[in-house]
């Protein structure tokens, strides 16, 4: 007994918790590896693959070990794709939505089993859980896509692809094994390093699309704040259903705006299908410049047309066409067209999911030289 209340008696050993210092040591390196990564990424630099889906070239990688690497974008997966002359692309689904920005050709898409066609200058869309494949029925003319996925996916717990079908003509790894189904058709293959990759869809994703259709019901008006949830399933599954997946950049207008001349494609007020991003397209006079703003989503821009530069926090960093340029959060930006006779035009992708969070607006600095209201 005596023992035992000495025992007691012991201090107990103290924890030291350092959740605060440790998440301020993360969040500050992500600023100084920001800081220094580069603002411009060059064609030249970012080499073709051939891939199960498509010929693509991965611009910013959607690994989130390779986050922070190589530029300073993070919630924007970018890739670009080309589809040959008379070429199908692989078919697939994924939980991730998709924006896809035509850069050139025209074609269209089988999204869940309906037809979307498309050409250079849409926005096509394809929202999360959408089996989709492109197409490309021109005989002469390739199509070249443009296009991001967001990254903040892979972090919640949810995220998964299927591919149904390997695009036309491809080829599993040489040093690949091939896994045959009953039917005796490929149905995978076993990697080199020994993981297997199937084909076909995924019955634990397909549950949960069924699930959903299965349970929603029709609610009227809510009579609680549960309702109010069991509504929102309602609203989310009749939207994926009604939603046009093809914003078409001849039904959207130029607007003569502050930060200069663009055309806003994917916006919240539009419905296209797309949640977490916006899109717009902006062209740049010849020798003229943007108007100078601020703003916490992250921009990526590929550049269609002409040459120039921006400027970022006062750093000026030079692009011209085929290039990316990427302007990270709160980076003070402004565009200029360094040549004298040609516009210069750009595309741009913005990530919505700090909108979401209470991070969205624009602090406008500078009006557009030649802005007149
Ligand atoms: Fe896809
Ligand atoms: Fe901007």
């Amino acid at each position: 007994m005596e023992k035992m209340a000495e025992r007691r008696r012991e201090p107990e050993p103290v924890r030291y918790g350092r959740n605060i210092e440790e998440t301020q040591r993360r969040t500050s390196g992500d600023a100084q590896k920001v800081a220094t990564l580069p603002r411009v990424l060059k064609a030249s630099d970012t080499p073709w693959e051939m891939g199960i889906q498509a010929f693509s070239r991965h611009w910013v990688s959607g690994v989130p070990a390779e986050r922070l690497t190589e530029c300073p974008i993070t919630t924007m997966a970018i890739s670009e794709q080309i589809l040959d002359p008379n070429m199908k692309g692989g078919r697939h689904r994924h939980v991730r939505e998709a924006i896809f920005y035509i850069i050139e050709g025209e074609g269209y898409e089988i999204h869940d089993g309906k037809r979307w066609n498309w050409t250079a200058g849409d926005i096509m869309t394809v929202p999360s859980y959408c089996d989709h494949q492109h197409f490309n029925p021109n005989p002469t003319k390739r199509a070249r896509l443009w296009f991001s996925i967001p990254t903040p996916v892979e972090f919640m717990a949810i995220h998964w692809v299927e591919q149904i079908e390997m695009r036309a003509g491809y080829a599993i790894p040489p040093d690949a094994e091939p896994i045959y189904g009953p039917d005796k058709k490929l149905a995978g293959y076993k990697a080199k390093d020994g993981h297997v990759f199937q084909l076909g869809f995924n019955k634990m994703i397909q549950q949960r699309i069924n699930s959903k259709l299965e349970n929603v019901v029709h609610i009227e008006k809510p009579k609680d704040t549960y309702q109010e949830y069991m509504k929102l399933l309602e609203d989310e599954v009749k939207w994926r259903q009604a939603v046009p997946h093809v914003v078409k950049a001849a039904e959207v207008p130029w607007e003569d705006t502050q930060m200069g001349r663009i055309k806003f494609l994917v916006v919240p007020k539009r419905n296209s299908g797309l949640l977490t991003y916006d899109a717009f397209v902006q062209e740049l006079p010849p020798g003229g410049a943007s108007g100078k703003h601020r703003h916490a989503p992250e921009e990526a821009h590929k550049i269609l047309e002409g040459k120039g530069y921006d400027v970022h926090d006062g750093v000026k960093h030079e692009w011209e066409a085929e290039d990316m340029v990427c302007i990270p959060p709160y980076a003070t930006h402004q565009h200029f067209n360094s040549d004298p006779h040609h516009p210069a035009k750009f595309v741009a992708f913005q990530s919505r999911w700090y909108t979401f969070m209470g991070h969205g607006g624009i602090e406008h600095l500078e009006d557009a030289p030649g802005y007149n209201g």
